[in-house]
C-alpha cells in the first residue's frame, strides 16, 4: 500500500479505537463509571418487580455483581447516599429454590464471584426469591421479592 493510503487508515484506525474508548469510560448525565459500566443509583426503593421495569425503562440491567472490587466501589456509593438497607440484585431462584440465575440470560452468574453471607441463601419464611446486597452486612442474601430497597442500574 502507498505511504499516503496507510497513513489514512492509520489515522482512521486511531479515531475508531479513541472514539471507542471514550464511549466506555463516558457515562451519560446522572450515571457513574466504574470498569466498563456505567450505573445509576435511585433516590427511592422499589419491590423487585418495579426495579425490573424500572431498569428496562433505564435501557439498564439490574446490579449484578462480578468482582470483589466491583462489590466494595457499589457499597461506597451506596453508603455516601445514606441508603439503610439494601440494594437488589439482578438474581433470582424463583424457577428452581435454591438454583439463582441471572435476571438477564436465566443462566448461572457468570464468573466465580459469589457473597453470599453465612447461611444464605436460606429462603427465609419458604418465600426468598430474590438475591439483594445487604449494606450493613456487606454481602448478599435472598430476600422476599415484595421488600422494598433501592436500586442500582447497571449498563
Ligand atoms: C435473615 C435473612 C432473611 C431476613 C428477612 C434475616 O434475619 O438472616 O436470611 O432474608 O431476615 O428479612
Ligand atoms: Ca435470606
Amino acid at each position: 500500500m502507498e505511504s499516503g493510503k496507510s497513513q489514512l487508515w492509520f489515522l482512521i484506525i486511531v479515531c475508531l479505537v479513541s472514539t471507542a474508548v471514550s464511549q466506555l469510560r463516558n457515562c451519560e448525565k446522572g450515571w457513574f463509571p466504574f470498569g466498563n459500566h456505567c450505573y445509576k443509583f435511585s433516590s427511592s426503593t422499589a419491590t423487585f418487580k418495579h426495579a425490573m421495569i424500572f431498569c428496562n425503562n433505564h435501557g439498564a440491567e439490574l446490579l449484578e455483581l462480578h468482582t470483589k472490587a466491583e462489590e466494595d466501589w457499589i457499597d461506597l456509593q451506596c453508603r455516601v447516599r445514606g441508603y439503610s438497607y439494601g440494594v437488589w440484585l439482578g438474581l433470582s431462584d424463583i424457577q428452581t429454590e435454591g438454583k439463582f440465575v441471572s435476571l438477564s440470560d436465566a443462566r448461572k452468574p457468570r464468573g466465580n464471584f459469589r457473597n453470599w453471607m453465612k447461611g444464605e441463601p436460606n429462603n427465609s419464611g419458604h418465600n426468598e426469591h430474590c438475591a439483594m446486597y445487604w449494606i450493613t452486612r456487606r454481602g448478599w442474601n435472598d430476600d422476599q421479592c415484595t421488600n422494598k430497597l433501592n436500586i442500582v442500574y447497571k449498563k
